[in-house]
């Protein structure tokens, strides 16, 4: 039999490239979340900085960053200078890598509560390998998570993306999704974010089946939340006095709000910390760790967590180049809240000139921007208002941003993430891009 040819001349424009690659990749791009954001094909050639650019040659101003590693922008030459050397050198071996010493260091020193880590590949595993881990450490099977915050894609913790297939925002977030085992859902217990009622009733009804509370700090996967003043130190108290675990997603939040995470920003002390995104610099990696004695498990190969790709030394070199340069650069946090509160007081005047109803709320460099129906009556730094947010017209804005060259995330729940490369001009090509779009919507 002859091997049949396959042909690899590539189309030459977005709508074309994406149509032919729908035919071999499932819906166009490897993650649904992704794919459900596609209006226009935007199908890429490059990034760089804060850039990317598309196979017809346009150029964007990019502000959702492939969903926040890049702090210092695309492409930054030390870290990627740093993973090329290592590449070289060998990526993945399966033996212990001197780099692995540094890198836990690094860790150790950045996040208040980490002593000891382990290195997945992506946010889903580690938080998966995570609450096996607490699972097992306390003997329980109990989760409890919060409305709107998102854990990634693994049994227990999945929850339905707020957009659907054609552009309607659901305003909740349903637990499962079709072909997952039903009975998994029976082991987490979801909560709205914010409530000291339901977090005290969900502990007084379950308080010794609970394994494990987990929670992003700071929400970023629901329009930017943060936690009402001492939310976070109740659910610290009654875990504490439960005997559960409080485990922070700081997928979002690590090296990304400070240095030390949210964690440093809240002053409460998780049990249990997953990071990933800014910690690789843009490329995959993620890691799960707490103090000596909560690994102990993993450490005497009691708990199960492994992967061949785990903690290659590609990735690893990547931690390390973007730690070092973090913690040499500490400044970068103030630089970055300076920046971005500049971009939210022009937005804030540019949605307020059009006669537009939005919600903006920030913490650093992550940032969220969404088209309400009517102007939010709540304080926008503790309610999501998802049931306010005019979804339609806000991918009506993308489209128009899109096409004028600024590219951000047609569903509103997903957040800016600026970076190092956003510099004051292109922080003004954003404003006035969206104050043009804003007139022509
Ligand atoms: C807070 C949070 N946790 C977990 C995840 C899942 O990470 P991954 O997509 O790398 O599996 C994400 C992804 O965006 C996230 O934002």
């Amino acid at each position: 039999m002859t091997q049949a040819t396959v042909n690899i001349t590539a189309p030459a424009t977005n709508d074309q490239l994406l149509d032919a690659t729908m035919k071999v990749i499932a819906g166009g791009g490897s993650s649904n979340m992704r794919n459900l954001g596609i209006q226009t094909p935007l199908v890429l050639d490059r990034s760089g900085g804060c850039r990317i650019w598309d196979v017809e040659g346009n150029e964007l101003v990019d502000v959702n960053m492939g969903y926040g590693p890049h702090l210092f922008g695309y492409a930054d030459p030390d870290i990627l200078g740093a993973v090329a050397d290592q590449l070289r050198l060998g990526a993945v071996t399966g033996i212990p890598h001197r780099l692995d010493h540094e890198a836990g260091e690094l860790i150790a020193a950045t996040v208040p509560t980490i002593e000891q880590v382990r290195f997945a590949q992506s946010g889903s595993e580690a938080i998966a390998s995570t609450l096996r881990l607490a699972r097992f450490v306390t003997g329980r099977t109990l989760v409890v998570t919060f409305e709107g915050h998102y854990h990634g894609w693994s049994e227990t913790v999945l929850r339905k993306a707020a957009i659907t297939n054609n552009g309607e925002g659901s305003t909740r977030a349903v637990p499962g999704a079709p072909g997952m085992i039903p009975e998994a859902l029976a082991h987490t217990l979801q909560i709205p974010w914010n409530d000291p009622e339901a977090l005290d009733a969900v502990f007084r009804e379950h308080g010794g089946e609970i394994a494990a509370v987990i929670l992003e700090p700071i929400c970023g996967n629901a329009g930017v939340v943060h936690p009402r003043p001492g939310f976070v130190e109740r659910i610290a108290d009654l875990t504490a006095r439960h005997g559960a675990l409080l485990v922070f997603d700081e997928v979002i939040t690590g090296f990304r709000v400070a240095l030390g995470g949210a964690q440093e920003l809240l002053s409460v002390r998780p049990d249990l910390t997953i990071l990933s995104k800014v910690l690789g610099g843009g490329f995959p990696v993620a890691a799960f760790g707490g103090s000596r004695e909560m690994m102990e498990p993993l450490a005497r190969n009691e708990a199960f967590h492994a992967g061949v790709f785990a903690g290659n030394h590609a990735a690893v070199g990547a931690v390390v180049a973007t730690l070092r340069k973090l913690r040499a650069n500490p400044s970068v946090y103030d630089t970055l809240e300076t920046d971005c509160a500049y971009l939210e007081r022009r937005l804030t005047e540019v949605f307020a000139a059009a006669n537009r109803p939005v919600r903006i709320a920030r913490c650093g460099s992550v940032m969220s921007v969404a088209l309400l129906t009517k102007p939010q009556e709540t304080d926008p730094r503790y309610d999501a208002a998802v049931s306010l947010i005019d979804f339609a017209a806000h991918r009506r804005l993308q489209l128009l941003c899109q096409d004028a060259g600024l590219y951000f995330h047609p569903n509103p729940l997903e957040p800016w993430f600026l970076s190092t490369a956003h510099t004051r001009d292109e922080l003004d090509t954003v404003v006035q891009t969206i104050g043009e779009a804003l007139a022509r919507l």
